[in-house]
């Protein structure tokens, strides 16, 4: 009989050690010991070398993501006559390296803040290849960007629309923009990951755009590009984005009439599996039905396709990234409420909410697997959590594991690439994780992890050299 705790979608697998290919990293296999190697590097090696918990990134993975989605749009744009560019949101994983990825693949690196501006520079990217958002950027930000020569700033408000003009006149400068609209359309996703229903921050509304792009027009220094949309993430179909786009290609046709509208930027969102349960749309049938879509209406209002632009994020550092932990306190809860007298083994270990907040902040769910051997013992329903002092603080919500994990297992959670190392914090002094690179049998340090003297060299209270 399934134990009540299970919600529907949950089902026990067969054989707990097979490894489901549409949630794990590609080159995740088990060597003939029975453990998960990512790259060909076995996770115990892993943990020797770099400590536990750790980040894992699948450079194969992410960088087969990046072709195989540069190429799915840039198919999809050709057959309705135009071009797609892509930029990369760095906010899903940014460190130096991965934006040498990405910039080696030929795609563009979106920032948000000053301090993804700063280690995309740093990592060597070009402003050309880089596009600045925010919606509340701050001069020096601006200032920034415009000194770097970035290829695009998406205005995010009327305010900054003066205040870029301002700060591009003084460095003698044009600037190409975007203006960021709030489209209206509520995406099918988490409602804090929803970015166009109205009562939210992002963008100006519909009804705004032309009299701000007449503005925008109005400053000799700044070169008006096209409208931007990203209705949120973790998006599923396809219904909000042609929606979206077909209500900015509106107006779009309407600002043709005054002016150039080369490009128009359709943001980023594309959902990804983070259990079996997860069927998102492939992102080539994605795009083409976007395309598709696009087209339609461009010949419907009767003006040319524009040039399209698109801000994936999650899509490729998701599923190339997972973490490995060290399993602590096990402990069997029996819940009687409702009458379900059900048992859910909890399974603690070494990180938490500070390594991975997506689960209390959103509600998200992961998939676990037990990765340092293999095993025959029948599927225990389970929920791993972290050492923090909150009972939020859950990793995996709902999965099956082996009833006979152990103390210091390595367990690892898949999808783990995207908005983890991004969101982590320090709650409750917890030291951050290092992140690595695997390939072909190597591991590379990514991000170091901190130590405890990190954390006590901020505190002015104590003095360096006593802690
Ligand atoms: C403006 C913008 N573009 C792109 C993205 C990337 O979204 P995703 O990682 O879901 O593709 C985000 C994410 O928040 C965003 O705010």
């Amino acid at each position: 009989m399934k134990n009540p705790l299970a919600p529907q979608w949950l089902v026990a697998p067969a054989d707990l050690n097979v490894i489901d290919a549409r949630i794990w990293p590609r080159t995740a296999k088990r060597n003939s010991h029975g453990e998960l190697t990512i790259g060909d590097v076995s996770v115990s090696a892993l943990m020797r070398q770099y400590g536990s918990p750790l980040y894992v990134v699948d450079q194969e993975d992410f960088e087969t993501t990046l072709l195989y989605i540069k190429r799915a749009f840039s198919d999809a744009a050709n057959k309705i006559g135009t071009t797609a560019k892509l930029y990369y949101a760095s906010k899903s994983l940014l460190t130096a390296e991965v934006v040498r990825w990405v910039i080696d693949a030929g795609l563009s690196v979106d920032v948000s803040t000053g301090g993804e501006l700063a280690v995309a520079l740093a990592a060597g990217a070009k402003g050309e290849r880089l596009g600045l958002h925010g919606n509340n950027k701050s001069l020096v930000e601006i200032g920034k960007a415009i000194a770097s020569d970035v290829a695009v700033i998406v205005i995010d408000s009327e305010l900054e629309i003066e205040r870029i003009a301002a700060v591009a006149s003084a460095a003698g400068k044009t600037q190409a923009v975007r203006l960021r609209v709030n489209s209206g359309v509520h995406a099918h996703t988490h409602e804090h990951l929803a970015t166009a229903r109205e009562d939210q921050k992002f963008g100006v509304a519909l009804s705004d755009v032309e009299e701000l792009v007449g503005k925008i027009r109005s400053f000799s220094n700044l070169r008006f590009l096209g409208l931007h949309s990203h209705i949120g993430s973790q998006i599923f179909v396809v219904d909000g984005f042609v929606a979206a786009a077909e209500r900015l290609l509106d107006v779009h046709a309407q600002l043709l009439k005054t002016g150039d509208v080369p490009e128009l930027n359709l943001g980023g969102g594309f959902g990804i599996a983070y259990t079996e349960a997860d069927k998102p749309l492939g992102i080539a049938d994605m795009a083409t039905r976007i395309m598709q879509a696009v087209a339609a209406k461009c010949s419907a209002l009767g003006i040319a396709v524009p040039k399209l632009a698109f801000e994936p994020g999650r899509i490729i550092s998701g599923p190339a990234g997972i973490t490995l932990y060290s399993v602590g306190t096990i402990k069997d809860v029996t819940v009687s409420e409702q009458g379900m007298g059900a048992t859910r083994k909890y399974v603690s270990v070494d990180g938490g909410m500070s390594d991975n907040a997506r689960p209390a902040l959103y509600q998200a769910e992961y998939s676990a697997m037990l990765a340092s051997r293999v095993t025959s013992a029948t599927p225990a329903l389970v929920r791993v959590v972290g050492k923090h002092c909150e009972s939020g603080d859950i990793v995996v919500r709902h999965d099956f594991l082996p009833s006979d994990i152990a103390v210091n297992d390595v367990l690892a959670v898949a999808a783990t690439g995207a908005y983890c190392f991004s969101l982590s914090s320090n709650y409750n002094f917890l030291t951050r994780p290092a992140m690595v690179a695997v390939k072909g049998g190597k591991s590379s340090l990514l991000i170091r992890a901190e130590t405890e003297n990190d954390l006590l060299s901020r505190d002015a209270g104590i003095s360096q050299g006593k802690a």
